[in-house]
């Protein structure tokens, strides 16, 4: 198939490109860099042998978005553009609201006038709020998320989801991702955030390399097992292969579909430390901090859906996704700064 991959440089979407040319897919890649870099996609050609076109833009322009479409055949958009910092969200919410969720209206309206109806779009678990019980299955209601981010990505579903029920012709998955960890296993590419790192495993990483001085392991006050957040990490190379599962569903069953991408597992965030020391050889200094505000103290996936469905289940487990968080890390200690961009 033809895909276009908007925010295909990215972290997730760089390891979904990779997996889409390695099953021999044509892919052109929509992106305005604002929190990635080219070089990703560089090094997905250098593994793959095989190149993505890549097209430097923002999802918001339309009259670019047009001109992708007339001059390629597209069967299907795999979507990952948008802003993800929960705390940014916070401060700059119309930024958030204004990436996501017209930036999601622009391309769908796109989409819909080019006669494209096929997409894949990252959702996530955060769509879910807080709920009672564990696991989560895609039969729990969504909830109420903490921050704009979150909300964001309830508003685009729904919005998908009034799409697909006013117009039979769209073709639909709503993949909610669950904690994204790991790298590909060449080290070449992954995760590579701009300033302090907010998610756990990046920062574990750059305590590692010596980059910073110590991780706040946010509350051990929690109902948990040792106190601390437990959360379902998944390996980001098995996250970019439940896209290509969900790419041939939704080729062969139109419709809305949701889809949890997790593993069904989950952690505490000593037991990833400790994890991480392990894989890594090195030591993760830490010290125990206060709750960070709007966390939950536990969250992991019923992944039986995607299994039934999709065929897909996750297969790489703890030890391979710090072993390459770290092969990672180490090899590009500044990420894709270590690198001039030509
Ligand atoms: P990322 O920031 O690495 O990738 C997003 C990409 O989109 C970046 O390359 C960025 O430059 C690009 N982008 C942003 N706004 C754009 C715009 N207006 N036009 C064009 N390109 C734009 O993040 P990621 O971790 O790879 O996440 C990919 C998607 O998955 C995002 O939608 C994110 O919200 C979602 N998601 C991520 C996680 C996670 O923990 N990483 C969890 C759940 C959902
Ligand atoms: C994991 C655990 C923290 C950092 C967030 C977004 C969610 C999704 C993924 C995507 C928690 C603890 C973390 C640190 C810590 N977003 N922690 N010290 O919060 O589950 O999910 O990212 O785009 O929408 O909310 O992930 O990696 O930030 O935290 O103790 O320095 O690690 O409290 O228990 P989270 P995370």
């Amino acid at each position: 198939m033809h895909i276009l991959v908007t925010g295909g440089a990215g972290y997730i979407g760089s390891h979904t490109v990779l997996e889409l040319l390695q099953a021999k897919h044509e892919v052109v890649v929509l992106d305005n860099l604002s929190n990635s870099s080219a070089l990703s996609l560089e090094r997905v050609e250098q593994i793959t042998d095989r190149q993505a076109l890549f097209l430097e833009g923002d999802i918001r322009d339309r009259a670019l978005l047009d001109r992708i479409f007339s001059a390629h055949e597209i069967d299907a958009v795999v979507h990952f553009a948008g802003l993800k910092a929960v705390g940014e969200s916070v401060q700059q919410p119309l930024m958030y609201y204004d990436n996501n969720v017209s930036g999601s209206i622009t391309l769908c309206q796109a989409m819909a006038a080019a006669g494209v109806f096929r997409l894949v779009f990252s959702s996530s678990a955060t769509v879910y709020g807080d709920p009672d019980t564990m696991p989560i299955a895609e039969t729990c209601p969504t909830g109420q998320p903490t921050n704009p981010y979150g909300r964001s990505k309830l508003m685009i579903e729904n919005i998908l989801r009034d799409l697909a029920a006013a117009d039979p012709r769209w073709s639909i998955a709503l993949l909610r991702y669950f904690n994204p960890a790991g790298a590909h296993p060449s080290g070449l590419i992954g995760e590579s955030p701009h300033g302090q790192p907010n998610n756990l495993i990046p920062y574990i990483s750059q305590v590692a390399i010596g980059r910073l001085q110590q991780l706040s392991v946010y509350g051990d006050d929690y109902p948990t097992r040792d106190g601390t957040g437990v959360r379902d990490y998944i390996h980001v190379v098995d996250l970019a292969q439940g896209h290509l599962a969900a790419l041939d569903a939704i080729v062969r069953v139109p419709g809305i579909h949701t889809w949890n991408l997790g593993t069904g597992t989950g952690y505490t965030v000593l037991e990833m430390i400790a994890a991480f020391e392990q894989a890594s050889g090195r030591p993760v200094p830490y010290a125990i901090a206060p709750r960070r505000a709007g966390d939950i103290a536990e969250c992991w996936s019923d992944p039986g859906k995607a299994h039934r469905e999709l065929g897909w289940r996750a297969v790489l487990g703890l030890h391979d996704m710090m072993t390459d968080a770290w092969r990672w890390q180490s090899q590009n200690p500044q990420g894709y700064e270590d690198e001039p961009a030509n």
